[in-house]
């Protein structure tokens, strides 16, 4: 029986391999070909192999707490993943993300059930997976698997289903390998069509809807705004730039514990992130949302930004940076290095996002060529190399906004964005939908700029806006997070009032839409009310030429609706933040026609439900 057992043993080590580990993607995080910064999975086979060798000597008198099904467990099926049962958290949580033409990543969390404190911890959790095109997946299974995750990767599965046909609506679900009755609910999501599908033909000839978030602050609301883009709206995508989750920093550090726990009973758990747990603390508390939940399991996301922390810069955020003589702390004690390092790892394991270059260990800054009709192109304006931004103390940023070597994507990404740009043309793909976190356009405060925003780079911005008139690249939209406020705005060199009309719109080079927060507080202030926050809208159409609608009152999101002839922003309002709902109204919806490269006129239809119009106000005088 002894000697029996050892060979099996050894069996299924040499049938296993790594390749159960492999197959999950999260063990690539953040770095696939960095040894120092990915996981060996080698390494961690070996731990299983040599756990599993523990079981050769006589457990008769053994006990263990730690491992209470381990011994009694039935291991014909894989002797070296754990059986105890597993539990898909969050009401079977998963979601999927990147979709290509014929891939698309799926993601879920296994968590050993654990009859003690702590889960087992040295054995691997066995997930499979499968994906069809049925909704009940008893169709034909299109591709179907097994991966292992272990808590070294917090139990997050993420796997690539391939094979897919394109521009095609699947069904998917996960399991235990041990138990399959034990399954996660059939989730959805979808394919891209293939780069050459004529654009008319993109999504079975209807027309494309994305759905565009930013800025989600757990204590300060409930993301109702989720909710109603996966029940109210036909959102085929959904785009996320920016602040998925929150690390408090120095305005709501933890010893300001107010800051924490607004009126509406939601607090976030832990500290200032900091450590690989704060930030999978914080992702996991997020994701327990209900409307983000629907939304998760509504179709596929995009996402942008690795959520280091407020401010967010290539050295430092507001509260911590690298120096010459080393690294400064955080109040959290955390050295900045080691933290963007783990909120990255983090960021991998929870988001279903590729990792574009596993030689450009940053880089998330991809493109998705979906059909004829768009290139989506997504920039990191945040992490990736960009130079020093305003963290609050640092007023000396306001000389350094027009210094023309600031960068704010890096040159590398730089010179891809406009290759990228340059190759959608060529490819004959009629709108280029570039998305980022940060407001494009000039914000002209009375003077003051948000020089965290493209106002604190204006060379790099003049760059962009060069290389479009230069290189006659048309239907340009950009889409922006970040500020909490919505924007809207005519694409034109700041201040040039000589080539750009903004009565009229001509020599507009594309449009810019810039969305709410999803919660965060308003860039008015948390305690303005809609009468002052018009006033404040009205102010500024009028002092900035480019900016055609401005709303600082609502929480939301916006649906931008892409066909051949057209695209169509609706900007959502969320009617009441403080408990979960689903209310909410279309506050301005605008239009732009292929060519046009410009808002079309009358903007808004000349009819809006918040905010401020500059058609609306008078013009002023000079
Ligand atoms: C599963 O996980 C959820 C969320 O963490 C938890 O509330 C629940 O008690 C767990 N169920 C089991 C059986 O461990
Ligand atoms: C960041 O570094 C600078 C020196 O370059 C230092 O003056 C500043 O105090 C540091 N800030 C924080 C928050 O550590
Ligand atoms: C940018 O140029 C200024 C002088 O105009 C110089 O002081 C600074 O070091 C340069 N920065 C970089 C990153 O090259
Ligand atoms: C645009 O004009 C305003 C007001 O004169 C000025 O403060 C700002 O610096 C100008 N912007 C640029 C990019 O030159
Ligand atoms: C809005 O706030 C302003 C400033 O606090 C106040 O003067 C005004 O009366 C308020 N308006 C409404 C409708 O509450
Ligand atoms: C939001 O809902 C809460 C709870 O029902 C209510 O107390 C509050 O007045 C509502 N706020 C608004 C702006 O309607
Ligand atoms: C969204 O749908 C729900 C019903 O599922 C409805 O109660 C709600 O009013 C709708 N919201 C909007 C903005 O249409």
């Amino acid at each position: 029986m002894f000697s029996a057992f050892v060979t099996l043993a050894l069996v299924a080590t040499n049938v296993y391999g790594t390749q159960h580990l492999d197959r999950n993607l999260a063990y690539r995080s953040p770095f696939s070909n960095d040894p120092q910064a990915s996981h060996n999975t080698k390494n961690i086979q070996a731990r299983h192999i040599q756990h599993a060798r523990r079981q050769t000597v006589d457990a008769g008198s053994f006990t263990d707490e730690h491992y209470p099904t381990f011994y009694g467990g039935d291991f014909s099926n894989s002797p070296f993943v754990r059986n105890g049962g597993i539990n898909f958290t969050h009401s079977g949580l998963q979601c999927t993300g990147d979709p290509f033409d014929t891939s698309v990543l799926l993601w879920t969390r296994a968590l050993p059930i654990s009859e003690g404190p702590t889960p087992d911890e040295s054995v691997p959790v066995c997930v499979a997976f499968k994906i069809s095109r049925s909704p009940t997946l008893s169709g034909r299974i299109i591709d179907s698997g097994e991966a292992f995750t272990t808590f070294d990767v917090d139990f997050t599965v993420k796997v690539e289903a391939t094979g897919l046909e394109p521009d095609t609506k699947y069904f998917f679900q996960f399991s235990d390998c041990t138990n399959p009755k034990t399954a996660s609910p059939i989730g959805t999501t979808r394919t891209l069509p293939s780069p050459n599908t004529p654009a008319h033909l993109v999504n079975g000839g209807k027309s494309l809807t994305l759905a565009v978030f930013s800025c989600s602050r757990y204590q300060n609301g409930f993301f109702n705004a989720y909710g109603v883009a996966a029940h109210n709206t036909t959102a085929d995508l959904f785009i996320h730039l920016g602040d998925y989750v929150r690390g408090p920093s120095v305005v709501d550090h933890p010893s300001l514990p107010q800051s924490r726990f607004a009126a509406i009973g939601r607090m976030v758990l832990g500290r200032e992130t900091a450590t690989i747990h704060d930030y999978r603390l914080r992702l996991n508390q997020y994701r327990t949302d209900v409307s983000l939940v629907d939304a998760h399991v509504a179709g596929p996301w995009i996402t942008d930004d690795h959520e280091v922390s407020d401010q967010a810069w290539k050295a430092g955020t507001a509260d911590s940076n690298d120096t010459a003589i080393g690294c400064s702390f955080s109040p959290s004690g955390a050295c900045f290095t080691d933290r963007k390092l783990a909120a990255v790892r983090a960021y991998h394991e929870w988001m279903p996002i590729r990792q574009v270059d596993p030689n450009n260990q940053l880089r998330i800054w991809r493109n998705f060529q979906i059909g004829k009709l768009v290139d989506l192109t997504m920039l990191d304006t945040r992490q990736y190399n960009r130079d020093i931004t305003d963290l609050y103390y640092n007023t000396v940023i306001n000389s350094l906004a027009d210094e023309k070597n600031r960068s704010l994507m890096g040159a590398d990404q730089e010179q891809w964005l406009f290759k990228t740009l340059t190759e959608s043309k060529k490819r004959g793909a009629i709108w280029r939908i570039i998305g980022q976190q940060i407001v494009f356009t000039q914000l002209n405060f009375g003077g003051f700029f948000n020089v965290d925003s493209w106002d604190g780079y204006r060379a790099n911005r003049n760059r962009i806006l060069d290389h479009l008139v230069g290189g006659h690249i048309d239907n340009a939209v950009i889409l922006s997070g970040d500020s909490h406020g919505n924007w809207v705005s005519d694409l034109a060199h700041p201040n040039d009032t000589t080539r750009y009309n903004p009565i009229t719109g001509a020599g507009a080079v594309g449009v810019e839409f810039a969305g709410t927060a999803v919660t965060s507080t308003s860039t008015f202030g948390a305690d303005t009310n809609q009468s002052t926050a018009e006033g404040l809208s009205r102010q500024l159409v009028q002092a900035n030429p480019d900016l055609q609608w401005s709303e600082g009152f609502f929480r939301g999101f916006y649906t931008l609706t892409v066909d051949v002839h057209q695209i169509k922003a609706d900007f959502f309002a969320m009617r009441n933040i403080t408990i979960p709902n689903l209310e909410a109204f279309v506050s301005a919806s605008f239009v732009v026609e292929n060519g046009a490269n410009k808002l079309k006129r009358p903007v808004a239809g000349g009819k809006i439900n918040a905010g401020a119009l500059k058609s609306s106000v008078a013009p002023r005088e000079e």
